[in-house]
């Protein structure tokens, strides 16, 4: 099987097309022959080897958290059917891998089927980060009428944030670049304010008492707790692990703890259906450029995913 993997740690130039042994769905699993597979923050991230030990045994590792395709082998005991098309989020850290592979097996829980209307390369766009964005909320627990700030507005998680929470009855607050702006505001924020280490600053200067919670799209960690009202939340993306201050509660999100919430996945399927959640492409890559994608998705800049195509 073809995949993209990495057998080193190290830059962009790590990234090979490698031929493994193909995998095969075991109980309660599924496999999907990969049509597209995003190109996440967390998988640069991986590649440079922050999971070391994967790497330290010589064999390649395939990173990669987001697949869609078409189911081609299914395990015993579930209700998937080979030929249906689906988007999964893939933990590359488990068992088979991750989603840089023309197949890849997933646990049945794990898939939902791709929204209509939209292409595979588009549906890829959607599990690990819509989750992300789903458990924030979860974590923060905010009811109708309540504020959420989210930084990292324009990024595929941030715009996910924004677009759940209005959903859910929330009022966003959200960062955004001067160039960023009408974006951040087409996805659905009710306030837009400049982007940067003042952020906190400036959602203050409009909201006086503070946020009831904020989505840290941007990693800015402790930067943003001034935005914050006393006893608020804050969701962290990358285990920053505080101090707060204030009674702030801070809510460490990991996607995994939701790689196996179909339910989730579904509900984000149909959100995009009913036109609620925006599927953003910024361009495709044949898998064998994925080291063009990494190194433009790391400049910085990118509005809408980078996809590989298989
Ligand atoms: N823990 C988890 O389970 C989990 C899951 C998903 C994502 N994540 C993490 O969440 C973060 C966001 O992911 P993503 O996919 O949304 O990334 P993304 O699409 O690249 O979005 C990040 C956004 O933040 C902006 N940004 C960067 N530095 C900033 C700053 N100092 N102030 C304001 N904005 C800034 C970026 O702008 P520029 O492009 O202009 O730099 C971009 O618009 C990443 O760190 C990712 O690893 C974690």
């Amino acid at each position: 099987m073809r995949a993209v993997a990495i057998t080193t740690a190290g830059g962009p130039e790590v990234l090979e097309v490698v031929d493994v042994p193909e995998p095969h769905a075991g109980p309660g699993e599924v496999r999907i022959r990969v049509a597209a597979a995003a190109v996440n923050p967390t998988d640069t991230v991986f590649r440079a080897g922050w999971y070391r030990r994967e790497i330290e045994d010589g064999l390649p590792d395939i990173p990669g958290m987001d697949a869609a395709g078409t189911i081609d082998e299914v395990g015993e005991g579930v209700s998937w059917s080979v030929g249906d098309e689906v988007m999964a989020i893939v933990l590359p850290t488990g068992p088979h891998g991750g989603a840089y592979a023309a197949q890849v097996v997933v646990p049945g829980n794990s898939v939902a089927r791709i929204p209509e209307g939209s292409t595979l390369v588009e549906a890829a766009t959607l599990p690990m980060n819509g989750l992300t964005a789903r458990l924030s909320l979860d974590q923060l627990a905010l009811g109708p009428g309540q504020t959420l700030a989210v930084t990292g507005a324009a990024g595929a998680y941030g715009g996910y944030a924004i677009q759940l929470a209005k959903q859910d009855g929330l009022t966003v607050i959200a960062d955004a670049s001067d160039a960023d702006e009408s974006l951040v505001s087409a996805l659905g924020a009710d306030v837009v304010v400049r982007r940067g280490d003042e952020v906190a600053h400036r959602i203050r200067t409009v909201l006086p008492d503070g946020v009831d919670a904020l989505a840290d799209g941007a990693v800015l960690d402790g930067k943003v707790l001034a935005a914050i009202r006393d006893g608020g939340g804050l969701a962290v993306v990358r285990g920053w692990k505080g101090p707060t201050e204030r009674g702030i509660t801070l809510h460490q999100t990991f996607v995994s703890r939701y790689a196996g919430n179909h339910e989730a996945l579904d509900r984000l399927r149909q959100q995009v259906e009913a036109g609620q959640v925006t599927l953003r492409v910024a361009d495709t890559y044949d898998a064998a450029d994925a080291p063009e994608a990494h190194r433009r998705l790391e400049a910085g800049g990118t509005r809408g995913r980078l996809v590989l195509t298989f």
